[in-house]
């Protein structure tokens, strides 16, 4: 599997950076090419149709998604891109699930109409680094793939 992690995030080397880096290795520990891009809102995303994977995801700042992530989907060829691939969906955010699967997926599965969402997770600050969490969530995404 080619697999590419295309993620926003306002912190250098912060929680979401630390979470990416591990999805890849656990990724790349399954047998997976993994490559990773951080998203710009006007970024040409031709090249996400050499992959057959894609894990989506960002962090909420004040009630929304990074917004190079979400300005990625709403003004960019990404939608586009992604229309025949395997997508697994993250956001970090500091809120309680309910209220994030209520308030904050929906903005980013609004512009995913008609892709292959093959799993979703939200994670707080502290599961981003937990290796059992991130294990699962890949784990989840691999079977999802197969
Ligand atoms: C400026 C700022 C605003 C935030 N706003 C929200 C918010 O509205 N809702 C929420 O659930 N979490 C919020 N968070 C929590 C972040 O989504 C969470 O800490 C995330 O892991 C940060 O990722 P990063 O380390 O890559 O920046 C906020 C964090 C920061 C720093």
């Amino acid at each position: 599997m080619k697999a590419i992690i295309l993620y926003d995030s306002r912190t250098a080397g912060g929680s979401t950076d630390k979470f990416v880096d591990i999805v890849g290795r656990k990724l790349a520990e399954k047998g997976a090419y993994v490559e990773k891009a951080k998203c710009k809102s006007t970024g040409d995303y031709s090249f996400v149709r050499d992959f057959d994977a894609v894990i989506l995801g960002a962090p909420i700042y004040y009630l929304l998604v990074s917004s190079q992530l979400l300005g990625a989907l709403v003004q960019s060829n990404l939608r586009e891109a992604l229309q025949d691939k395997k997508i697994g969906l993250f956001l970090a955010c500091g809120s309680p699930e309910p209220m994030a699967n209520l308030l904050y997926l929906p903005q980013l599965k609004i512009n995913l109409a008609g892709t292959h969402i093959m799993t979703e997770r939200v994670l707080a600050p502290q599961q981003l680094t937990d290796e059992a969490v991130i294990g699962k969530f890949v784990d989840d995404f691999w079977e999802a793939c197969k």
